[in-house]
C-alpha cells in the first residue's frame, strides 16, 4: 500500500456501474429522489485530492481496471459515539435473556457502565481502541464519521472524551464531525436542570476551543426531558451549532414537535415515533436519523421507515455505533437490517447513508456523492448496490480512496492494477 497511497492522481476504469445522484447538485435525495441513482458504465477521474471528471484519465499515476465492479461515493456514519472505552458483552447477553434496558441501566449498567470504563481507561489505550474501529469502518467503506461526547458524564469528563476525539483525528484517514453529546444520562448526585446549567456554564469554552459542531441530548424517561431538549436548542442556537436528538427510542415521548421548533438538524432513533409525527418530518428541515442496528440487537420497536421515507422526510441511516446497544461498525451491514425490516430498496439505503448523512453533518456541498469538484471519497465495489443488503454479511469493497487517496485496499486489488 504504501507506493499506492502516494499516487496523487488516479483513474478507475471500465466500471459495470458509476453510482451518482439523478441530477448534480442536490442537497439531499428526499421524495421522488430517494434512492433514485443514475448508475451507468463509467470511469472515474481524481486529482487534487478531488473528482477530477466521471472519465477515465489514461495519464493517472495509478490506474485502476474496474471492470466487473462498480463505483459508489464513500460511506458517511452521522451517528457513532467514538471514541468510548471497552464493551459491555455480558449487557447484551443479559438482554438476550430478556432484561429490559432500563433495569440494566438502574443496576449501574448502561451509560454509567461505560462512564466508569472511560474514566478508569488512559488516553492511549482508548484511542488504540477508536482507530481500531476506525480501520475496521474504512474498510467496510466509511469514510466520513461523526464522534460524540456522551461517556464523561461530568464537565472535566465530557471535554477529555471530546479532546480524545480531536486526537484520534490524526490516528484515521477519514474525517470526522464532532458532536458534544452533553446530555447523555444525568450524572449521579445532580439534577438535569443543575446539570444543565454546568453545561451552559461550560460551552463558550469548548466552542472557544473547537471541541463541538453539535449539541445532542437524549430525550428518554431514564435520561432528559422536553424542557430540556427546548434548553439544548437555545444553547445550539446561541452558540451556532447544529441540534441533534436521541430521540423516541423506547419511548413515545412527543419530543419530535420540540425538536423541530428547536431548530433540530436531526431526530435520531425515532423507533417508539407517533405516528402523527411522520408527516411532520415529512414536511421538515430535519433529518430521520434511523439506527436500526440498535433496534435489532435491542429488540425495540421498528421505526416507520417505509412511511417516513414515502412522507418525503429525509430519511439517513447511521450505526449509532457503541458499546450498548449497537456494537456494529459496519454500515453494509445497517444497510441490510434497514432493507429487510424498513420495506427500503437497496439504492434507498445507499442514499441514507451518503448524501442524506452528509447532509446531517452539514457536508453535502463537498461529500456524499460522486460528482466533478467534490471530495475524492469514493469506493471500488465488487458488486452492485443491490447486493449491498442482499448479501448480508459480505463486505463488498475491494478498494477505498479518501480524500483522492487510496488507503485501503482488499488483496484482490493486484490484479486490477494497470
Ligand atoms: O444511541 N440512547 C442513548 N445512547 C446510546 C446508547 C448508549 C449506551 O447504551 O451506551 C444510543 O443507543
Ligand atoms: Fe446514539
Amino acid at each position: 500500500m504504501s507506493r499506492l497511497d502516494q499516487a496523487a492522481t488516479l483513474s478507475l476504469e471500465g466500471a459495470e456501474g458509476v453510482v451518482r445522484p439523478p441530477e448534480d447538485g442536490l442537497d439531499a435525495l428526499r421524495g421522488a429522489a430517494f434512492g433514485r441513482f443514475r448508475d451507468e458504465p463509467g470511469s472515474v477521474a481524481v486529482a487534487g485530492g478531488a473528482i477530477a471528471a466521471l472519465d477515465a484519465d489514461a495519464g493517472a499515476e495509478l490506474r485502476v481496471d474496474a471492470r466487473g465492479c462498480w463505483i459508489a461515493p464513500g460511506l458517511v456514519d452521522c451517528h457513532t459515539h467514538l471514541p468510548f472505552a471497552g464493551w459491555r458483552a455480558g449487557e447484551y447477553a443479559d438482554k438476550v435473556a430478556g432484561v429490559p434496558y432500563a433495569e440494566i441501566a438502574a443496576r449501574g449498567g448502561g451509560i454509567a457502565a461505560s462512564a466508569r470504563a472511560l474514566a478508569e481507561a488512559g488516553d492511549e489505550a482508548v484511542l488504540r481502541q477508536a482507530a481500531g474501529l476506525a480501520a475496521e469502518m474504512l474498510a467496510w467503506g466509511t469514510t466520513t464519521f461523526e464522534r460524540k461526547s456522551g461517556y464523561g458524564l461530568s464537565i472535566e469528563g465530557e471535554r477529555r472524551q471530546l479532546e480524545l476525539g480531536r486526537a484520534l483525528d490524526a490516528r484515521v484517514v477519514q474525517t470526522t464531525a464532532s458532536t458534544g453529546l452533553l446530555a447523555h444520562a444525568v450524572p449521579p448526585g445532580t439534577t438535569a436542570d443543575a446539570w444543565l446549567d454546568e453545561v451552559q456554564a461550560a460551552l463558550p469554552g469548548l466552542v472557544a476551543d473547537g471541541l463541538v459542531q453539535a449539541l445532542d441530548i437524549f430525550v428518554e424517561e431514564i435520561a432528559f426531558g422536553l424542557e430540556h431538549l427546548d434548553r439544548m436548542g437555545e444553547l445550539a442556537a446561541r452558540h451556532g451549532l447544529a441540534l441533534r436528538c436521541h430521540a423516541e427510542q423506547f419511548t413515545t415521548m412527543r419530543s419530535v414537535p420540540v425538536a423541530i421548533a428547536a431548530g433540530a438538524r436531526s431526530v435520531d432513533h425515532l423507533a417508539a415515533l407517533h405516528p402523527d409525527d411522520v408527516a411532520l418530518l415529512g414536511g421538515a428541515e430535519c433529518a430521520a436519523v434511523l439506527l436500526p442496528g440498535a433496534e435489532f440487537l435491542g429488540e425495540e420497536q421498528v421505526a416507520p421507515a417505509r412511511g417516513l421515507a414515502d412522507a418525503g422526510a429525509l430519511c439517513v441511516l447511521a450505526t449509532d455505533l457503541n458499546p450498548g446497544t449497537s456494537p456494529i461498525a459496519a454500515l453494509p451491514v445497517i444497510a441490510g437490517l434497514a432493507a429487510r425490516r424498513y420495506r427500503w430498496s437497496a439504492a434507498e439505503t445507499l442514499a441514507a447513508m451518503t448524501l442524506n448523512a452528509a447532509w446531517v453533518l452539514g457536508v453535502h456541498g463537498d461529500r456524499g456523492s460522486l460528482e466533478a469538484g467534490k471530495r475524492a471519497d469514493l469506493l471500488l465495489l465488487d458488486a452492485p448496490v443491490e447486493h449491498l443488503p442482499y448479501r448480508f454479511g459480505h463486505d463488498p469493497v475491494v478498494a477505498v480512496v479518501c480524500g483522492g487517496r487510496l488507503v485501503h485496499a482488499r488483496s484482490d486489488l493486484a490484479e486490477r492494477l494497470r
